[in-house]
């Protein structure tokens, strides 16, 4: 793993841009991996303005996003599809965009279709990922097999109460998601996780120094041939 550690956010945003800033560069082609949550949001509006400043270009590039909430149709604000929209997708000029559908009738069906996709698309160059304060990716929660592809997920409670800031009360935050599965993830070329503040700095640490353990889904990133995890300074902490 390649850690790297910045005095502040906006330093670790611009660093995670550059990163897909350099992918692009290489691979105009790419198949990128998106993640939602707070975490990435600057590294997105740092990609949108070196697009607008004509350093980058996603025209030939396609875009998998790792989660959606179960039951929330694509136009609710509280939306996956609804948070990529907003803070890339409009920007930017990406070929096409993928985000897994979180109100198909036949959910095992759709999971078994999103790996196929990503399978025709030679699977995922470089993965952005978040990070749960229990240490889930995408929404890969505590006990889930490494070795799962698309799934259905029940979120954990913790999950819950800390998504409950995009909800107006907790009873209205989805109970289950779809969600890549942690092979997927593992399978991308590439992988960059952002984590900032000091709710992450135990996930980060067990990410790090702690067992390659199903209870902490980030913590088979230990196994990845190139995974840098960008981190402020009260991520790190613990480090
Ligand atoms: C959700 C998302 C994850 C994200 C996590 C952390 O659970 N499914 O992909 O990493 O939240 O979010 P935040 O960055 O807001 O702390």
């Amino acid at each position: 793993m390649n850690i790297v550690v910045f005095e502040n956010t906006d330093q670790l945003a611009k660093a995670c841009a550059c990163i897909f800033a350099h992918q692009l560069l290489t691979k105009p082609n790419s198949v990128l991996g998106f993640a939602t949550g707070s975490s990435p949001i600057k590294s997105y509006e740092e990609m949108v303005k070196l697009f607008r400043d004509g350093v980058i270009d996603f025209k030939e590039a396609v875009s998998f996003n790792l989660d959606e909430y179960i039951g929330v149709s694509e136009e609710s604000p509280v939306s996956y599809h609804y948070f990529m929209h907003d803070m890339l997708f409009r920007h930017v000029n990406l070929k096409k965009t993928h985000v897994p559908n979180g109100l198909d009738k036949d959910m095992e069906k759709s999971c078994r279709e999103y790996d196929a996709l990503i399978a025709s698309f030679g699977g995922i160059d470089l993965q952005l990922l978040g990070i749960g304060r229990n240490g889930h990716i995408g929404f890969n929660e505590p006990d889930s097999i490494f070795s799962a592809g698309t799934q259905v997920v029940q979120l954990t409670k913790s999950t819950i109460e800390a998504n409950t800031r995009f909800f107006d009360k907790e009873e209205d935050v989805p109970k289950t998601a779809i969600s890549m599965g942690v092979k997927n993830i593992f399978k991308a070329r590439k992988i960059v996780l952002v984590a900032n503040g000091e709710d992450k700095k135990e996930a980060i640490f067990n990410t790090v120094k702690g067992e390659i353990d199903p209870k902490v889904p980030a913590s088979i990133l230990q196994l990845h041939p190139d995974c840098t995890l960008l981190l402020d300074k009260a991520a790190a902490a613990l480090l």
